[in-house]
C-alpha cells in the first residue's frame, strides 16, 4: 500500500493512512458537564486543532495502556471538544486523567451532517441525554452561519436536571439567540425543576413543531429515536426531512469489526447519518 511519503499516494491514499495514525495530543481542559459526563478539550501538544472535524463527525480517542474508543466531536478554539460519558473501562480512564496528560487522537471518521441540505431551511433539533453531543456540534456551526438558515428549534431529554449537558448553552445561550425555541424536557424532576416532565416523544406531540420547509435532525437512545420517528410522521413529517445519527454503534469507525452493520450497510462507512427515508429500506436493526 502507499504511504504518505510515497510519491505516488494519493489525496485519497494519505487521508486513510492518516485515519489510523493516532496524533499524540494532550488535554488542554476538562469540564465537569453532569455528574457521569466530562467535556474534554484536546489539542496537539502545541495547543493547536489536530485535525478539521464537521458537525456529526467522529475522532477516536485513545488513553495510552487502556485501549481506545469513538466519539462525537466538535471543532473549539484551538481543540476538539470531546463528551465523554463514564460507561466502562475506557471512559473510566478518560474520567480520571488530569488536564495536560497526554493522549493519542485519531480521524475524523464518518460522513457527518450534509450541510449543504439544511441551507435555508428551518432546523429542528431533537436530542436525548448524551446524544446532544453531535446535534450541539451542527447547532454551533449554524448559529456561525446563521444567515444561511431559517427557525431553530430544540427539543431536549434528560434524565433528571442534574443530567442537563452543556447547561449553559441549553438554558442561558441557545434561548437568547436569534429566532431559536428551546425546549426541555426531564424524565424526572425534583423539587426545583419548572420545567417539563415527561419523555421527548410526548414534549414532541404536545409541541407541534412546525413543518414548512423544516429538516429535522434527532439523536439520542433508540427507544426515543423510535418513538420520536413515529410522532414525527404523524405530525406529517415525511421521512426525507427526518435525519439521524447512528454513531452510538460505531466501533472501529473503519470498517474493520463489522461490529456497525445493519443488513449490509456499515454504519461507520456509509453514515453514521442516515435520513429516516434510508433507514426505512434497512432491515429493522437501527
Ligand atoms: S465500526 Fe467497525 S466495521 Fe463499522
Amino acid at each position: 500500500m502507499a504511504n504518505s511519503l510515497d510519491p505516488a499516494a494519493t489525496a485519497d491514499d494519505v487521508k486513510r493512512i492518516n485515519a489510523l495514525l493516532p496524533v499524540k495530543a494532550k488535554i488542554l481542559r476538562i469540564t465537569q458537564e453532569t455528574p457521569d459526563v466530562k467535556l474534554f478539550s484536546i489539542s496537539t501538544l502545541d495547543e493547536q486543532l489536530p485535525f478539521p472535524v464537521s458537525p456529526g463527525q467522529l475522532v477516536m480517542l485513545s488513553v495510552f495502556g487502556m485501549g481506545e474508543a469513538i466519539f462525537a466531536a466538535s471543532a473549539g478554539e484551538n481543540c476538539l471538544e470531546v463528551a465523554v460519558k463514564r460507561v466502562g473501562i475506557l471512559t473510566e480512564a478518560l474520567h480520571e486523567a488530569k488536564a495536560g496528560q497526554t493522549m493519542g487522537i485519531r480521524g475524523p471518521y464518518g460522513n457527518g451532517f450534509s450541510l449543504d441540505i439544511f441551507q435555508g431551511r428551518n432546523l429542528l433539533f431533537i436530542a436525548g441525554g448524551i446524544g446532544l453531543a453531535p446535534v450541539r456540534s451542527l447547532i454551533k456551526h449554524v448559529l456561525n452561519h446563521r444567515k444561511d438558515f431559517g427557525h431553530l428549534q430544540l427539543i431536549g431529554g434528560f434524565r433528571s436536571p442534574k443530567d442537563l449537558v452543556f447547561k449553559r448553552e441549553l438554558t442561558e445561550i441557545w434561548p437568547v439567540s436569534e429566532d431559536f425555541d428551546v425546549a426541555i424536557t426531564v424524565d424526572k424532576a425534583e423539587e426545583d425543576w419548572r420545567g417539563h416532565v415527561g419523555y421527548v416523544p410526548d414534549l414532541v406531540k404536545k409541541l407541534k413543531p412546525q413543518l414548512d420547509e423544516t429538516a429535522c435532525i434527532l439523536c439520542g437512545p433508540p427507544v426515543m429515536l423510535k418513538n420520536t420517528f413515529n410522532v414525527l410522521e404523524e405530525l406529517a413529517f415525511s421521512p426525507e426531512n427526518i435525519y439521524t445519527t447512528l454513531e452510538m454503534r460505531m466501533k472501529c469507525g473503519i470498517g474493520q469489526c463489522g461490529r456497525c452493520n445493519i443488513g449490509s450497510c456499515y454504519v461507520c462507512l456509509d453514515g453514521p447519518v442516515f435520513s429516516l427515508a434510508q433507514l426505512r429500506a434497512l432491515p429493522d436493526e437501527y
